[in-house]
């Protein structure tokens, strides 16, 4: 053989063995935990240690029934067989609010009960078990063709679809959902129940459970203890039943058991749980929509709103407590949009994608299996183009317009002026006004005039140079009138209108009289409202929406066109708040620099400022870390506390059991790591890591810094401490 001949072979067994490590590592995709079989021989391969009956099964006892829905957007999983809940402390943030006052300041505090009798009823929060799932697509879809349109589709689809529920819902004694896979070329029917008794029993306080706050939000590497506990309660049929003193906690034959001898690089892992939304199939002009016009614009505007926030809330403690949980949700989405769009960039996303489309357009022009396919993407593609520049302008109107909180208040003025048009009698005005008074309370008290008056100005200024061309009349007038000052415009705004403070609310509701609309019609707030609303309505959304409802057609075609030209690929379903499991490795991140896929609670002691709301680290805690009192759950002296994998997650999956290869529970979901939130729409499995708190810091908090060992009592435990990490 010739030195070039051997040199080839060798490269090429040498690229087999890469790309065969390759194969083993890189795993995208969230799987209907029903459909897990056909990815055995893959798990098995890269460690799963039991057989995939136990993640799910037809019988009714797999782990499925271990993780819940909880709230309305994110997982919990059973941990104990008295209905022992586990979350992300972010998850059960509502619920504490909900139950805090100054006088009990859980945020502050915490909360641990000593008992079951202590456990706090929480208001409004459901649990929901997914008990089984079936493919119900051909009773869905029967006697439907691909190409009939989506209007007729509908309809049809609506009433199969009510039909079957009720069948499942009459046959199992239990609710049934069914809900669209594959942008509704498949259908699957879930059968679910949903507990309505659900208390709140251990939440560290903010110091641990929201440590690094927004600094570290979307970061690796990251120290915050984001876990929560609560308890499903249940009748004594262990059935769902509202709320009563003489309810049980819920019997858990099926519970996660916990495993402490942590996990090492290279390590499999599972997550369990309900991933939101992404979009995985997507063409690359909607893409290019993505990471061109929704996500810069509106980082842009929310840069602005948070800059005039920011600095509100650095001035005056009264307004810092009004805003931080508004401005936790705004940044949040604000720094997820920025990692995306760099994510999109860096992995040139676009040029991927039109690769994809070129292979397929060749396929569609010589395959005639599916006969739609050869201009499904031409047809896409004009339609992306055409709305661009709406879609451009909504997008302002959307985040910059609609983005002043007081524009947004002005619809409350609606209701009050139909009492008017519709000459409604006076009691009804009266009922009108005190339903807008009682809103108001809630708006006002995490209001401040004075700050929004300072976004108007911001927003709106970012508004005109960027939508010249297409404002609405009322606010060309208006700016002229102002001499093109949006300052003094603004200054105006917030000194006339009703809706700046409930006294001046209240004082107009007590002078009005039927027939006297003139104060509303003549508030700017309403005004203001009432043009971008009309010119929405009118000129934008019709256009908008028949786009996406083309969309929504085509993309089905393309979805399903592209299934027919890869036969041999698994394609899993974009994510849609349904039970899903997703595997990979717990992995290191190397980003420029290598960072470990462990943190430790050194880091935070390390990084503890007493002046900052974030890194402030409690005194108790400091205190263990000194002793080194960390229990059964230290290893060597030092504290584990969160963790990183390159599991494929997305929002949803906050609060999802993380498990090892036996399907035992290792630590629980929180967030993803900036350098792979594009993961929505496009997986790379060197930069996109799913983020996890140990069990062992949960279990170490709820002990040590709790006290509250008589919930560990009720766990299963296994596992011994390893070695610590070099
Ligand atoms: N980024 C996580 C998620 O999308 C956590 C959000 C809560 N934490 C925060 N600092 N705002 O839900
Ligand atoms: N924090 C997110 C949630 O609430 C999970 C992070 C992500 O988007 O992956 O679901």
């Amino acid at each position: 053989m010739s030195k070039s001949h051997f040199l080839l072979i060798k490269n090429s067994i040498f690229i087999l063995i890469i790309f065969a490590g390759l194969q083993a590592r890189a795993k995208e995709g969230m799987w209907i935990p029903a459909t897990l079989k056909a990815h055995e021989k893959d798990m098995k391969a890269m460690g799963l240690e039991i057989p995939i009956e136990q993640l799910y099964n037809e019988n009714g006892t797999g782990l499925n029934n271990a993780v819940v829905l909880f709230g309305k957007g994110c997982t919990g999983e059973i941990i104990s067989t008295k209905g022992l809940i586990l979350t992300n402390h972010h998850c059960g943030y509502g619920s504490a609010q909900g139950l805090s006052n100054t006088e009990h300041d859980y945020f502050a505090n915490g909360f641990w009960a000593k008992n079951q009798g202590e456990e706090l009823p929480c208001k409004g929060l459901t649990v929901t078990f997914i008990r089984r799932m079936e493919n119900v697509t051909d009773r869905v879809l029967a006697g439907i063709s691909d190409t009939l349109n989506d209007i007729t589709r509908d309809s049809i689809v609506t009433l199969h679809i009510s039909a079957i529920e009720k069948d499942f819902m009459k046959s199992t004694g239990m609710d049934a959902s069914i809900k669209p896979y594959f942008k509704g070329n498949q259908y699957w029917v879930a059968i679910t129940q949903t507990y309505k008794d659900i208390r709140f029993v251990g939440f560290p306080p903010n110091s641990i459970g929201a440590f690094g706050g927004d600094v570290e939000n979307w970061m690796w590497p990251r120290h915050t203890g984001d876990f929560s506990i609560f308890r499903v309660y249940a009748g004594a049929d262990n059935k769902p039943a509202e709320y009563a003193t003489t309810n049980k906690p819920y019997n858990a034959t099926e519970f996660f058991h916990i495993n402490i001898s942590g996990y090492k690089e290279g390590d499999f892992s599972m997550v369990y749980g309900f991933p939101g939304t992404t979009d995985e199939y997507i063409s690359s002009y909607a893409l290019k929509q993505v990471y061109s016009i929704a996500d810069p614009i509106s980082i842009a505007a929310r840069t602005r709103k948070l800059n005039v926030w920011t600095e509100h809330m650095s001035l005056q403690r009264e307004t810092f407590l009004k805003y931080t949980s508004k401005r936790a949700g705004v940044a949040n989405g604000w720094k997820k949009w920025q990692g995306e769009v760099e994510g999109l960039k860096i992995n040139n996303a676009t040029s991927k994608k039109q690769a994809f489309e070129k292979s397929f357009q060749e396929w569609a022009n010589a395959d005639k299996t599916a006969p739609y396919a050869d201009n499904i993407l031409s047809q896409m593609r004009t339609a992306a183009e055409g709305v661009d520049p709406l879609l451009i302008n909504d997008q302002y109107n959307k985040e910059a317009v609609l983005g002043i909180e007081l524009i947004q208040q002005g619809a409350s003025l609606e209701g009050v002026l139909k009492c008017f048009r519709l000459n409604l009698p006076e009691t009804a005005l009266r009922d009108t006004l005190q339903k807008v008074m009682k809103g108001m309370e809630g708006f006002t008290k995490n209001y401040d005039a004075a700050t929004d008056k300072d976004v108007f100005i911001s927003l709106m200024s970012l508004y005109f140079s960027k939508c010249a061309a297409t404002l609405p009349d009322y606010f060309k007038a208006q700016y002229a009138a102002h001499k093109e000052d949006i300052i003094a415009w603004g200054y105006d705004i917030y000194n006339t209108s009703i809706l700046t403070s409930q006294d001046k609310l209240n004082a107009f509701a007590a002078s009005a009289g039927t027939g006297d609309s003139t104060k509303i019609i003549n508030d700017p707030a309403w005004q203001l409202y009432y043009a971008i609303n009309t010119m929405r309505k009118d000129k934008i959304l019709p256009v908008l929406n028949d786009y996406y409802a083309r969309m929504r057609y085509l993309n089905r075609l393309y979805l399903k066109a592209q299934m027919m030209k890869d036969k041999n690929k698994i394609f899993y379903p974009d994510a849609n708040l349904t039970q899903r499991v997703t595997f990979g490795q717990i992995k290191g991140l190397k980003q420029g620099k290598k960072y470990s896929y462990q943190t430790t609670l050194g880091e935070v002691i390390a990084l503890e400022d007493s002046t900052s709301d974030i890194f402030r680290v409690p005194k108790k805690l400091k205190d263990l870390y000194a002793a080194k009192d960390y229990g059964r759950w230290g290893v060597n002296g030092t504290m584990p506390l969160a963790f990183i994998a390159s599991n494929h997650t997305s929002g949803g999956n906050s609060g999802s059991p993380v498990l090892n290869s036996r399907g035992e529970l290792i630590g629980t979901n929180f967030d993803r790591a900036y350098e792979g939130t594009m993961s929505d729409y496009y997986f790379d499995p060197n930069r996109c890591r799913n983020i996890s708190v140990d069990i062992r810091y949960t279990l170490f908090i709820i002990e040590k810094f709790g006290g509250a060992g008589w919930l560990i009592d009720e766990m299963s435990i296994t596992g011994t401490q390893k070695k610590a990490k070099k």
